[in-house]
């Protein structure tokens, strides 16, 4: 259903891969709600070709970026200023890449190079977008800029490997650019810790159907989907939350504050249930 809460709203919406990315979601969702907006990925993920569909679906020019790099970025919002015709009021920003999960590489055993890369790709890359917006005045007054982060950034989950330490900085920068941001311009900055989900870059992590399983159990509501995600980062970007910023905000179904739940607890039973002697 839609609500017209974006209407006469301008965006970049940056990380959209295939039809299971959060991105992707938020997109289908934000043009639903009357915005406008460009969308950007790597070259590389281009190339694999999904996005074309979504930029058809969205009325939208897509951009090539490598977020890391402060040159594509401004090539980014430039390009869309001239697109849509001034300055925009929403931004996306959901990156994230760690090749030491990739390799698994563990993390008493990182690969240096690899753990720069990823604090580059997945939580550096937040503050260059910020820097670049500022610098170029890109961002209306009461404009919200959104990223995505998980729980792994506050409490230890296995496997989630260095990408927690990223997921650390990435809220640490909503934090502390949203108080300049929002001192000198009334833009929000913010991030929202979604619960796993099953994506690309979500497949990645080390026993993702366990913990989907676990989380599930843990939290009163259940998972969060990426679809419910995408109603969510609605209202960020929405008029309804103006003063909400430099928060990181659980969309997790409740899972964040658990310890135990009665049907965690059952399943935990059974297994130890199952290791008795007959
Ligand atoms: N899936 C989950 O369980 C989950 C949970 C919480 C938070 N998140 C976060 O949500 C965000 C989106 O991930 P997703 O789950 O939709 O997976 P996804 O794989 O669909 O999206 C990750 C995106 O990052 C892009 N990317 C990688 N390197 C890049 C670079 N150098 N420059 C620009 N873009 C680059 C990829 O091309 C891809 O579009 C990530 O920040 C992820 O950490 C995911």
């Amino acid at each position: 259903m839609s609500y017209n809460l974006l209407k006469g709203k301008k965006g970049i919406i940056f990380g959209a891969l295939d039809e299971k990315s959060i991105a992707w979601k938020i997109a289908a969702r934000a043009h639903e709600e009357g915005a406008v907006f460009t969308l950007s990925n790597t070259p590389v993920a281009l190339r694999f070709g999904e996005i074309n569909k979504l930029a058809e679906q969205c009325n939208a020019e897509i951009i090539p970026a490598d977020a890391t790099s402060v040159h594509d970025i401004e090539h980014v919002f430039n390009r869309s200023m001239e697109i849509m015709g001034g300055k925009v009021d929403f931004i996306l920003h959901s990156i994230g890449m760690s090749l030491n999960v990739r390799k698994h590489r563990d993390y008493d055993d990182l690969d240096y190079d690899f753990f720069q890369k990823t604090i580059d790709i997945s939580a550096l890359s937040f503050h260059k977008m910020l820097q670049v917006a500022k610098k170029l005045d890109a961002i209306n007054e009461w404009g919200s800029v959104l990223a995505l982060s998980y729980i792994a950034a506050q409490r230890t989950l296995v496997g989630y490997n260095d990408m927690a330490d990223a997921k650390a900085l990435l809220e640490s920068i909503a934090r502390s650019f949203g108080y300049i941001y929002g001192r000198e311009k009334f833009i929000r900055v913010n991030t929202i810790s979604q619960s796993p989900t099953r994506t690309t870059a979500g497949s990645g992590i080390k026993g993702i159907d366990g913990l989907l399983d676990f989380t599930e159990r843990m939290a009163p509501l259940g998972n969060a989907t990426a679809d419910e995600c995408a109603d969510f980062s609605i209202v960020m970007f929405s008029d309804l939350s103006r003063k909400v910023t430099m928060q990181n905000i659980y969309h997790d179904g409740g899972f964040s504050s658990m310890a135990m739940s009665q049907k965690a607890m059952t399943q935990y039973n059974k297994c130890l249930d199952e290791e008795e002697p007959a």
